[in-house]
């Protein structure tokens, strides 16, 4: 399971209750309040797109929130690449893809020195990472060494070129994608390389109905090549005014605990041999605080950590070969320590 779904349902959520009326300055929070409404607003502009997806949507909102990273896994062909680029026309963010392939080299991901014959000169020119979202397809098809320019890029937000640093623009994202039923000639990420993607996104194959209303815009003349119907409704400006006000989320002491309290038994738990690190907590307290946000609230519930841990932690943890032999997942895993530790109330 992804994020929940509510994002740009009609009932937008207005004024929060229980809100904390001077907590904040008002011109602040109405920025923020404008911020959460055009942001919710790209569910139905996606939704020209592609049908159905919400949670996966939902999820690249809280990532884009949190300036975190995403790893999307989901069988060729369900609307990845469409959904990425659609999201990326719709917040008016630069988009660009890579394919990741066994013959990529790490220049091709973050840019090299060019000799420029008029002003004798090495000159640099920037790679496709320079960019706002960046569609890194297929990243275990490439060797590790490329791999390692992109997740370098990923954390220092800058590429280094003889000595020098660049800066990437901001927001920078990246959404990789792996497919999970290939393993043959794939280099995993090791497992240090996946704690720095903030959620693992599963996309999944549609419903019955939701592929039949996909047949049907496509026999009324839907192109997927043509996104000219697909408007910005927001963009840069309204994702740092709602980075800002998740920064302004309450976070009650037991909500925190609980957050530790969780990530400890992934450590204990026997069909693990690798638990959640420490760097896996705050990523589940803060995309936890953008749901909240989202949600129109200023304070963090045990049911927003819930509804967060699934994406945000799936990826941290290592299941034990004997578990997965007898047919465990960490979505699985993950489920049983939710129902197991007592959530404050
Ligand atoms: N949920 C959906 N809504 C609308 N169209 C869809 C959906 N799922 C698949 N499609 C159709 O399938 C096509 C393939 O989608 P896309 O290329 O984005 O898939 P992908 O997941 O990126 O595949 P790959 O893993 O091979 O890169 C789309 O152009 C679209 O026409
Ligand atoms: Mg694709």
């Amino acid at each position: 399971m992804n994020p929940p779904v509510e994002l740009g349902k009609d009932d937008v959520p207005g004024g929060a209750p229980g809100a904390r009326p001077g907590a904040i300055p008002e011109d602040a929070r109405r920025q923020a309040e404008t911020a959460r409404a055009a942001l919710a607003a790209l569910r139905g502009e996606v939704a020209k797109t592609v049908v159905g997806q919400d949670s996966v949507v939902t999820g690249l909102v809280i990532a884009l929130l949190c300036r975190g990273h995403v790893l999307l896994e989901g069988v060729p062909g369900t609307a990845k690449t469409l959904l990425i680029k659609t999201l990326s026309r719709a917040l008016d963010l630069d988009f660009k893809r890579v394919q990741f392939t066994p013959d990529l080299m790490p220049g091709d991901v973050t840019g090299s020195l060019v000799y420029d014959n008029r002003t004798a000169e090495f000159e640099f020119r920037e790679g496709p990472v320079f960019t706002n979202l960046l569609l890194a397809d297929e990243i275990n098809r490439t060797p590790p060494k490329t791999q390692a320019s992109l997740l370098e890029a990923m954390e220092e937000r800058q590429v280094s070129v003889e000595g020098s640093a660049r800066a990437l623009p901001d927001p920078f994202v990246v959404c990789a994608t792996q497919n999970p039923i290939e393993y043959e000639g794939t280099y995993p990420l090791p497992e240090a390389q996946l704690d720095r993607f903030l959620v693992k996104l599963t996309v999944p194959v549609p419903t019955r109905d939701e592929e039949i209303s996909m047949l049907q815009r496509h026999a009324s003349g839907f192109d997927p090549r043509d996104l000219s119907e697909v408007k910005a409704v927001a963009g840069a400006a309204e994702l740092a005014a709602g980075q800002a006000a998740v920064r302004t989320v309450h976070l009650d002491p037991k909500v925190a605990a609980y957050v530790v309290d969780l990530c400890r038994a992934t450590r204990q738990s026997p069909s693990l041999q690798l638990g959640v690190s420490p760097r896996g907590a705050t990523a589940l307290l803060a995309t936890a605080r953008a749901w909240a946000w989202l949600s129109g609230r200023d304070y963090v519930t045990p049911d927003d950590v819930k509804a967060l841990a699934r994406p945000t932690l799936r990826h941290r943890v290592q299941l034990r070969p004997e578990a997965e032999l007898e047919g465990a997942t960490a979505d699985g895993v993950l489920e049983g320590i939710l129902a197991h530790v007592p959530a404050p109330r």
